[in-house]
């Protein structure tokens, strides 16, 4: 037999080499070559397996019936609505988040909720494992958080080996929460904790005891500079659900953000402000992001932005400086995409008559909101020919519609969720585009085709 050659597999991708390089030839990641033992199942083995004979699985239609999984809410709606509904027993949750935003206060929180047998009254086994505070300094934060009796079995531990042996005499906690998978360590390979490889080890020896023993665990992770989940992203494929902890230490507000769910949809979040007693729920976004607004302010639009299945009011707001003939104009954006923006301006010059070129351009969603949604070009634009023309948008409207290249606004998804919050929220008009204008709205609806057309209504020519 051949003796089995080096081989090295980008973490990033999968793609294999013989040969270790600095970048990955297939996704061009830096320094995600790593070496792997075991040989490459060749085509000839690949066709040998086809032919030897293995057990038949069993087929069925996609009608059969279906057994749910086992959920169990926390009693913390915002909490239980980013998970589909709550945990799922024998499944794993990824909790990821910059340090310092909330995650082992939340986890916390959730530890407490259900082994005090919120919301349904029974009372539910939770172990809580942390590898980066002591036992004392995690009673001393649920004390603080007026958790102090909440009957949570507590552990400060690293090893897996240990706190799986500890957690498999007698019945298996009904929720596990590892804080963080970063600070784990398995014996069953080497490497320091927090590396690639132990992570993975770790995570999957804590997943097995999961799956088998029914067990809800949740995995604390780190994110590294670039936002993704630090170490692996393999841990975002071991696991069923993923979930970002995102907001800005300065700001109070925090969103917990559904990335990927095997047992629900990804597109709902869950809204918490960071109070002194612990993150709190927050029902109504809305009121949150929006500041007190003044008559007669120029450069600010309200957009009615979607979460999912869930309207949040957010103020858009931006500010054009003249300049000096010569120097190259800045344009900074917080809060949205700044490829968009640029998008919005050349409409504006090409389609409207209106020029940008000789003056700076800022544009911030207040609140530290992050818009993703398409529908915001709209409201962009209303606060970019205020912020120019120094006229206002008026103070009772909102304003979405998708722009297009040419000039046209193009219909948006779900308008008439987007007007109801609107109208919740006390706003008496909306600049919508003209295919829109018809919608059933308890708000006067100016419907607009071009944004040519948009600009001329405000501009009052
Ligand atoms: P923490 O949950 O430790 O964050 P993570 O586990 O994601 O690293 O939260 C730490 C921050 O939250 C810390 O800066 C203090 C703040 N905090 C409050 O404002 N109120 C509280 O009740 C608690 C427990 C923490
Ligand atoms: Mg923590």
């Amino acid at each position: 037999m051949a003796k089995p050659q080096k081989r090295y597999v980008c973490q990033a991708c999968g793609s294999v080499s013989h040969r270790w390089t600095g970048q990955c030839g297939d996704c061009a990641e830096w320094n995600t070559l790593v070496e792997e033992a075991g040989a490459v199942v060749t085509p000839f083995q690949a066709k040998h397996n086809l032919q030897s004979g293995g057990r038949t699985v069993q087929l069925v239609g996609l009608d059969a019936d279906i057994a749910l999984p086992d959920r169990m809410a926390t009693g913390i709606a915002e909490l239980d609505r980013a998970l589909g509904g709550g945990f799922v027993q024998g499944s794993a949750t990824l909790i990821g988040g910059d340090p310092g935003i909330g995650k082992s206060t939340l986890l916390l929180q959730a530890a407490a909720r259900l082994a005090s047998g919120a919301p349904d009254g029974a009372a539910r086994r939770v172990a809580y494992v942390s590898g980066e505070e002591a036992a004392d300094q995690v009673r001393l934060r649920a004390r603080r958080l007026g958790l102090g009796n909440a009957p949570v079995q507590l552990a400060a531990a690293t090893s897996t080996r240990d706190i799986l042996t500890t957690l498999s005499i007698g019945a298996a906690p009904d929720l596990l929460v590892i804080d963080s998978i970063q600070t784990m360590h398995s014996d069953l390979i080497e490497g320091a904790p927090g590396t690639v490889s132990q992570v993975r080890a770790s995570a999957q020896e804590l997943i097995r005891f999961a799956k088998e023993r029914g067990t809800a665990l949740v995995l604390v992770g780190h994110v590294t500079k670039d936002g993704s989940i630090a170490g692996p992203r393999v841990l975002e494929h071991m696991v069923d659900t993923v979930l970002a902890f995102e907001g800005e230490r300065s700001h109070q507000y925090r969103i917990l953000r559904a990335i990927k769910n095997r047992f629900g949809g990804t597109d709902e979040i869950g809204v918490f402000s960071m109070q002194s007693e612990g993150l709190s729920e927050v029902a109504n976004p809305s009121a949150l992001f929006l500041t007190h607004r003044d008559e007669g302010v120029t450069g600010a639009t309200v957009f009615p932005a979607l979460e999912g299945t869930r309207p949040v009011l957010v103020e858009i707001q931006a500010l054009t400086v003249r300049l000096a003939s010569g120097a190259t104009p800045r344009r900074a954006v917080v809060g949205w995409d700044s490829g968009r923006l640029a998008m919005i301006l050349a409409v504006l010059e090409a389609r409207c008559g209106l020029s940008f070129s000789s003056a700076e351009v800022y544009l911030n969603v207040a609140g530290g909101y992050r818009v993703q949604d398409p529908a915001a070009d709209l409201a962009v634009a209303a606060a970019l020919v205020s912020a120019l023309s120094e006229r206002p948008v008026p103070v009772d409207a909102v304003a979405f519609g998708e722009i297009a290249l040419s000039g046209e606004i193009r219909p948006v998804a779900h308008a008439a969720l987007r007007l109801k919050e609107a109208g919740k929220l006390g706003f008496e008009r909306a600049l919508v585009p003209t295919a829109m204008a018809k919608e059933e709205s308890a708000l006067t609806l100016s419907g607009f085709r071009t944004l040519a057309q948009f600009v001329d209504h405000m501009l009052g020519r």
